[in-house]
């Protein structure tokens, strides 16, 4: 990849700033916990890894203004942990990584201060480089799924821009192409705020990857058509029973792919399988602001007025997947197989 998601440097956390892509590529710089929590909150960074590592480092930079080891520092660490897990509730990266940070702090105290800042930023590192490694891994397993010649269709972004590697959805892609099979993929515009077409049709055009960008509404006639081979998506919270939060929309494309007899793959890190809840009933659905329904790009396109409901994911049932790529395997969804 030629661009970095994020970036630890100079003790401030780098992101790339995922709002201004495609048309401009820039960088956003956090050097406060309120500052990653905001970034993570407006989408400057996002994806599930993605907001799972900056959150990590949100963590590692909660000890900056502490002075005195014990009292303030723990409360310090704490109002931290609050403010990043209120960002995004959804995606269970995010307070997976919180959690191993905080432990890792109550374990390591009482400390001086900047010994434990050090324990922090190397905490955060390693949830940083594990997330790469399982992205390689979860690439190649899934891309033994996909042979030469096929059509897969992806919705949001689950590539390199939305994780500390080369993706888990489009990390399969990826590594197909390395194995020399040509692959072409449709990509969903997924609205409201466009991460297939802004977002994913930049990534895989850059990777010289062979895309066309389709919107939302489209994919019931490809499938119809006999167009699409498979499904590959990402997730931000799998259940115990299976079933998978992601990106809205991403139950369209289930159902469709089930009705049409097309397998559905979901790639997922272990940081986003949920042990502590049994099904996808349990999933907090985070909902958007109505700005960006009644908006595109800053112009609006609803009467002034409009009611509006958005939800940001919504949960895909087992029964619907065919199967789950995760760094340790290919685990079979609840999907008959026939
Ligand atoms: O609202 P977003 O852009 O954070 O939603 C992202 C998704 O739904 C992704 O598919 C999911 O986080 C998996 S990313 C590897």
């Amino acid at each position: 990849m030629n661009f970095k998601t994020l970036e630890w440097r100079d003790q401030s956390l780098h992101l790339l700033d995922q709002r201004a892509l495609p048309s401009r590529v820039r960088t956003v710089v956090c050097r406060t916990v309120a500052e990653v929590a905001e970034g993570i909150r407006n989408l400057t960074v996002r994806g599930a890894p993605a907001i799972g590592v900056a959150a990590a480092y949100g963590m590692a930079l909660a000890p900056r203004g502490s002075s005195t080891v014990g009292g303030d520092v723990t409360s310090d660490l704490a109002h931290a942990a609050e403010i990043l897990k209120s960002t995004r509730p959804t995606a269970v990266n995010l307070a997976w990584a919180v959690d191993r940070m905080l432990r890792l702090a109550q374990e390591s105290t009482p400390l001086e201060i900047r010994v434990l800042r050090d324990i922090l930023e190397r905490e955060a590192a390693a949830i940083h480089t594990e997330d790469a490694a399982m992205c390689r891994k979860i690439g190649e397993h899934g891309a033994a799924l996909l042979s030469e010649g096929m059509t897969v269709l992806t919705h949001c972004n689950a590539g390199a821009l939305a994780t500390a590697g080369i993706g888990t959805a489009l990390g399969i892609i990826y590594t197909a192409k390395e194995q020399g099979k040509r692959l072409h993929v449709f990509v969903d515009e997924t609205r409201p705020v466009l991460q297939g077409a802004r977002l994913t049709m930049w990534e895989l055009m850059q990777e010289g990857i062979d895309a066309t960008l389709i919107t939302d509404n489209t994919a019931a006639s490809l499938f119809g058509a006999g167009k699409i081979d498979a499904v590959v998506v990402g997730a931000d919270r799998i259940a115990r029973n299976g079933d998978v939060a992601n990106k809205i929309g991403t139950y369209n494309l289930a159902v469709l792919a089930a009705y049409h007899k097309v397998p559905f793959y979901v790639a997922a890190p272990q940081s986003t399988f949920d042990a502590g809840i049994a099904s996808g009933a349990e999933i907090p659905i985070e909902e958007r602001s109505a700005t960006e329904v009644v908006e595109i790009g800053g112009v609006r396109i609803a009467p002034v007025g409009s009611r509006v409901f958005s939800p940001a994911f919504d949960v895909t049932p087992s029964e619907f997947v065919t199967a789950i790529v995760s760094d340790s395997g290919i685990r079979p969804g609840g999907r008959p197989s026939k």
